[in-house]
C-alpha cells in the first residue's frame, strides 16, 4: 500500500510548559488509514495533525467498537530516535482486534508508517530528562448505523504526544487504593483486551479513590473479588520475600509489554519470578509482616512507578518504610537505560527510527 503524505504550511511551536505534562500537546503530524470490508484497508496516509470529521451516527459513538495502544520513542545522547518494542504494540493491537470483532493490521505497513510519521515529527521528540514522545495508534468502527453488529468500515490513527511522567510528581511513591466495589473485567470479558471500555467503565472508582487522596485504583477479580488483577493504567508487581510476583494473565489483566520486559529483565539477573493468583489477603498480611517489602506498577505511561501505599477497608497500608525499595529502582533504572540508551539493548528490544 502507497504512503501519502500531506505536509502543513504551519507547523506548530513546541510545548514551553516544563517539565512537560503527560498527554496535553500534540505534534504537527498523525496518520490515518481506512478499512473497508471486502477492500481491506486503504488510503493511508500522513497529514496535519487536527479534528476528525465523523457522522454522528458512527457506530464507535454508540457500541464503544474501539481499540488503542501506547508506546514512546525516545531521543538518545547522540540526538538519535528510537521506538521501544513497536511490533508487540501492534501484535496487541491485532489481539484486541480479534476480541473486538475489528479488522488486524499489517504489523510490517504500520511500523513503517509509524518510522516515517515518527521521523517527520522529529523534532518533538523531547530533550528533557524523563520525558519522551507518547505515541497513541487507535482504531474506530466508522460504519453510520445504530444496529449492534460488528462494523463493516474502520479508521485507524496514530496521534503523538511529548510527554513526560504520567503522575505529576514523577517517581515519587503514589497512593493506591483498592477498589472493593466497582470490577473492571470479568472472565470472557474484555479485560485482556486494549479497548476504550474497560477504561471508561474504570473512572467512576478512580474518582472516588481521589477523594482518599488515591492516584489511582487497584482492581480485584470480578467474581470472588478476592484477587489482585491490575491498576488502572498499568500492571501491578509485588517483592515477596525474594521472589517478584505478579498476577498471571488470567484473560482479565492486560498482556502488558512493559510487565513482560521487567519481567525478562528480573529472571535475567536470576530473580525468581511468579506469575500466579495473588490474594488481597496474602499482601495485606505481607504489608504487616514485612514479607511484602516492595510494590511497584509497570506500563508504557507509568514505566514502573513505585507504590508506596495502599488504601483497604478504609486503612492506609505503608509499603515498607513508603519509599522506593531497592528492587524497584533498580528495575527503573535498567529499563528506562535501554529505552534511553545508556546501557546496552541486550535484549534487542529498541528499534531506530532513521
Ligand atoms: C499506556 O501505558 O500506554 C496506557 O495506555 C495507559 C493509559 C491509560 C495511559
Amino acid at each position: 500500500m502507497d504512503l501519502e503524505i500531506i505536509k502543513t504550511d504551519c507547523p506548530k511551536d513546541l510545548p514551553s510548559e516544563h517539565p512537560l505534562p503527560f498527554g496535553k500537546y500534540f505534534t504537527d503530524y498523525m496518520f490515518e488509514m481506512d478499512y473497508t470490508a471486502g477492500t481491506g484497508w486503504h488510503d493511508a496516509r500522513i497529514l496535519p495533525y487536527g479534528p476528525l470529521s465523523l457522522d454522528p451516527s458512527c457506530m464507535v459513538f454508540h457500541y464503544a467498537q474501539e481499540i488503542f495502544e501506547g508506546l514512546k520513542a525516545y531521543r538518545h545522547g547522540d540526538g538519535s530516535v528510537w521506538l521501544f518494542r513497536p511490533e508487540d504494540n501492534f501484535k496487541r493491537l491485532n489481539n484486541s482486534a480479534l476480541r473486538m470483532s475489528m479488522p488486524e493490521v499489517d504489523i510490517d505497513f504500520c511500523l513503517s508508517a509509524l518510522k516515517k510519521l515518527v521521523s517527520m515529527d522529529s523534532r518533538w521528540v523531547p530533550e528533557e530528562e524523563n520525558a519522551s514522545l507518547y505515541i497513541r495508534p487507535f482504531m474506530i468502527a466508522t460504519d453510520c448505523a445504530l444496529g449492534v453488529h460488528a462494523s463493516a468500515t474502520y479508521r485507524l490513527c496514530i496521534i503523538m504526544s511529548p510527554s513526560g511522567s504520567y503522575y505529576k510528581n514523577g517517581i515519587t511513591p503514589i497512593r493506591i487504593g483498592i477498589e472493593e466495589r466497582d470490577v473492571r473485567a470479568v472472565r470472557g470479558g474484555t479485560g485482556g483486551a486494549k479497548c476504550g471500555g474497560n477504561y471508561g467503565g474504570s473512572i467512576r472508582a478512580s474518582e472516588k479513590a481521589k477523594l482518599d487522596r488515591c492516584d489511582q485504583v487497584l482492581w480485584l477479580d470480578g467474581v470472588e473479588r478476592k484477587y489482585i488483577e491490575e491498576v488502572g493504567s498499568m500492571n501491578i508487581m509485588f517483592k515477596i520475600g525474594d521472589k517478584l510476583v505478579t498476577p498471571e494473565l488470567s484473560g482479565s489483566v492486560l498482556p502488558g509489554i512493559t510487565r513482560d520486559s521487567i519481567l525478562r529483565i528480573a529472571s535475567s539477573w536470576g530473580i525468581p519470578v511468579e506469575e500466579r493468583k495473588v490474594s488481597v489477603d496474602e499482601i495485606v498480611a505481607g504489608i504487616a509482616s514485612g514479607h511484602v517489602s516492595e510494590v511497584w506498577g509497570t506500563g508504557t505511561a507509568a514505566v514502573v512507578s513505585p507504590v508506596g501505599e495502599l488504601f483497604y477497608e478504609g486503612k492506609v497500608l505503608t509499603v515498607g518504610d513508603g519509599s522506593i525499595g531497592q528492587l524497584t529502582s533498580r528495575l527503573y533504572d535498567e529499563l528506562t537505560g535501554i529505552q534511553w540508551g545508556t546501557k546496552p539493548d541486550s535484549f534487542g528490544w529498541m528499534t531506530a527510527v532513521k
